[in-house]
């Protein structure tokens, strides 16, 4: 008899999504009859090279708690499949990755990254002899326009993100992020906005979000149908941006202004999957997609393919979301 390959979840303090997630998968497993089972992953330190005993870990968590990523990695040298990349997330940023889907032929709203209004711990003045001083802010404030978005380029849950209407306002603004790494973007002034699930680089939804609204009805109850050429359009940057990054289990923000949906954040590699604020419908899709994932990779495993689908940007080539596509067929482990 084989053994049954095991999914671990690591989670922080939500509760909704992983415990439904473990119940579906063990409950999908019932009824196929599957030798595949999930738990909560519990640690107490971890010995270097220690195997994690877990075909699939689906991590919830690592980005707050440096133990546990580091935990994953290891993991990763052991064979695990951590979804998502611990070494990619550790490495991503937003600000490369409004160039990477600039360069890919995504529309992306014009942003800049600024140097640290303050020095960060362990610099002084000497550390960034490299800077031009002052700043040529007006060139900045050109190419960006007011009003603006002033935002932490590796941020996430809208801490720290500032509309800001002038020169005067920016400044106010700039001068309390401390030593945080600020990006500054073009404001998308947008007709409709959306915000899409992606997982398994395949599979979207894509959701009506009201970021205007109280959070418990940003997630827009029963929306018009989407076009279906707009809807072809998204689903297509959701795909190629997610396999471009690396990542299976993401939400993709975009804002429509002029009919054009702006990619406007697309790095939320834990994204929110709360049952009250996602709302039923798209909770349910989302803990059906990941279990058949998880499930799909811990019967069919195979360790990671060892490569980042971003490094063929890295060569000067402007626009590749074929070639993307093709590497994801001949690599792909699960299709
Ligand atoms: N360039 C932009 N144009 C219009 N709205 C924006 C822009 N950038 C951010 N926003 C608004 O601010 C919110 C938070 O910004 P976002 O980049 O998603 O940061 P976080 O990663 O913290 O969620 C977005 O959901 C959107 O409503
Ligand atoms: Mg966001």
């Amino acid at each position: 008899m084989s053994e049954i390959a095991r999914i671990g979840v690591l989670r922080g303090m939500e509760t909704t999504f992983p415990d439904a997630l473990i119940a579906n998968i063990n409950k999908v497993a019932t009824e196929k009859k599957l030798k595949v089972a999930a738990e909560f992953i519990m640690l107490g330190g971890t010995k270097m090279r220690e195997p994690s005993g877990y075909k699939v870990i689906i991590d919830r968590i690592s980005h707050e708690v440096a133990y546990y990523r580091a935990y994953l990695k290891n993991a990763v040298l052991g064979g695990t499949d951590v979804i998502n990349n611990p070494f990619w997330w550790s490495a991503d940023d937003k600000f490369f990755n409004y160039s990477l889907a600039d360069k890919m032929g995504i529309p992306v709203p014009k942003t800049v990254i600024l140097p640290h209004h303050q020095h960060p711990p362990n610099t002084t003045s000497e550390s960034f002899r490299n800077l031009t001083f002052p700043l040529p802010w007006d060139q900045l404030f050109e190419y960006v326009g007011f009003p603006a978005f002033l935002k932490p380029f590796d941020g996430g849950g809208w801490r720290h993100v500032y509309k800001v209407e002038s020169a005067d306002d920016f400044f106010d603004r700039y001068n309390q992020t401390g030593d945080l790494c600020m990006v500054l973007q073009e404001n998308i002034n947008f007709e409709e906005y959306y915000r899409c699930y992606c997982i398994n680089k395949k599979h979207v939804r894509i959701m009506q979000f009201d970021p205007g609204a109280d959070p418990v009805n940003r997630y827009v109850k029963n929306p018009a149908p989407l076009n279906d050429k707009k809807a072809k359009q998204i689903e297509k940057y959701c795909v190629d941006i997610c396999t471009a990054l690396g990542y299976d289990l993401n939400t993709l923000e975009f804002a429509v202004r002029d009919g054009v949906p702006y990619a406007i954040d697309y790095m939320n590699p834990a994204p929110d999957c709360d049952y009250y604020s996602v709302t039923p419908p798209n909770f349910e899709w989302v803990v059906d997609k990941v279990t058949e994932m998880a499930i799909d990779r811990a019967l069919h495993h195979q360790p990671y393919a060892g490569e980042f689908r971003w490094n063929q940007f890295l060569n000067g080539k402007e626009s590749g979301t074929s070639k993307l596509r093709t590497a994801k067929k001949s690599t792909s482990n699960t299709e």
